[in-house]
């Protein structure tokens, strides 16, 4: 695999960043993920927005523009033939001689940039979709600045492993009653036809897919709520179904061991499915 590092296109055993660097030392640093459909780059604009925001929102400065940054996209993507799969980036705060919490100056210290692609043949076709996933709730324990997509993801990966231990697919978070999102994914239910997802926030990502299912739900005059909701809502719900990059949008079947609707994925989770693979290839 060719990757991508500060610059230079390398192959993955040749590319090297200091272990001085601030994205491994201390998580300083924010990441994007996007999806791959036929050779070409999913809502691209739209990850390129998130990236700078999160990066103003931390005082980390981008060493690319978004011309260059797209381009090292497409060139990752046409070297390593990916037709369907995804494309990782992530920008940490460089490499400082010292560790220390205080901000080295951007000027001394330029910031690291590391791309990297995965090849999933069958993305789009993935067979979890059609059985639909199943969830456990766990508390919210992360930081208050989920809106800001950093490489802090611990308790993420901790979520996962919780839901692995009890046999299920993934987790929900909870803080304060309300679910928040999934480990790595917005969360929604579905009642009488309409769509509930909780609003945007600090609380969580703001998700591009998110925004997309969001729209072509609209276009397709469904009915949708931003509003949180509880896990006792949703176990009552007629359907519930996850959205990111990396699943698109894949229904969920049980949370917390109680069925939701009929145990199968459900037709507003398929027809959003449908449409967003259709539109946004
Ligand atoms: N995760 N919420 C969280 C906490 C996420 O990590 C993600 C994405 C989303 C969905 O965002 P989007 O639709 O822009 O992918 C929501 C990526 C895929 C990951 O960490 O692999």
């Amino acid at each position: 695999r060719t990757v991508y590092v500060n610059g230079e296109y390398l192959p993955e055993n040749e590319a090297k960043i200091s272990i001085f660097d601030r994205g491994f030392l201390m998580a300083d640093g924010i990441y994007e993920v996007t999806s791959v459909l036929d050779g070409k780059l999913i809502d691209f604009a739209g990850h390129a927005a998130r990236l700078e925001r999160s990066a103003n929102e931390l005082d980390l400065a981008l060493p690319v523009d978004m011309d260059e940054l797209i381009e090292i996209h497409r060139k990752l993507v046409e070297l390593n033939g990916i037709e369907e799969g995804m494309v990782y980036l992530q920008v940490t705060r460089g490499a400082p001689a010292d560790r220390d919490f205080a901000f080295p100056d951007p000027d001394e210290v330029p910031s690291s940039i590391v791309l990297f692609t995965q090849n999933k043949p069958g993305l789009a076709e993935s067979p979890a979709a059609k059985t639909g996933i199943k969830v456990i709730s766990i508390e919210d324990v992360r930081w208050g600045r989920r809106d800001i997509k950093t490489v802090q993801l611990l308790y993420p990966s901790m979520g996962k492993m919780m839901a692995k231990k009890a046999g299920v697919d993934d987790a929900w978070m909870v803080e304060e009653g309300k679910v928040t999102e999934g480990t790595s994914n917005n969360a929604y239910i579905v009642k009488n036809g309409t769509i509930i997802t909780r609003h945007l926030g600090n609380e969580i990502l703001a998700g591009i897919t998110r925004n997309a299912v969001l729209r072509f739900a609209q276009e397709a005059q469904m009915k949708v709520e931003e509003r949180s909701f509880t896990i006792d809502e949703a176990k009552d719900a007629d359907e519930a179904f996850v959205t990111s990059a990396s699943t698109f949008v894949m229904p969920v079947v049980e949370i917390d061991g109680a069925q939701i609707g009929e145990g199968t994925p459900g037709p507003v989770a398929k027809r959003l499915r449908e449409i967003y693979l259709e539109e946004s290839r």
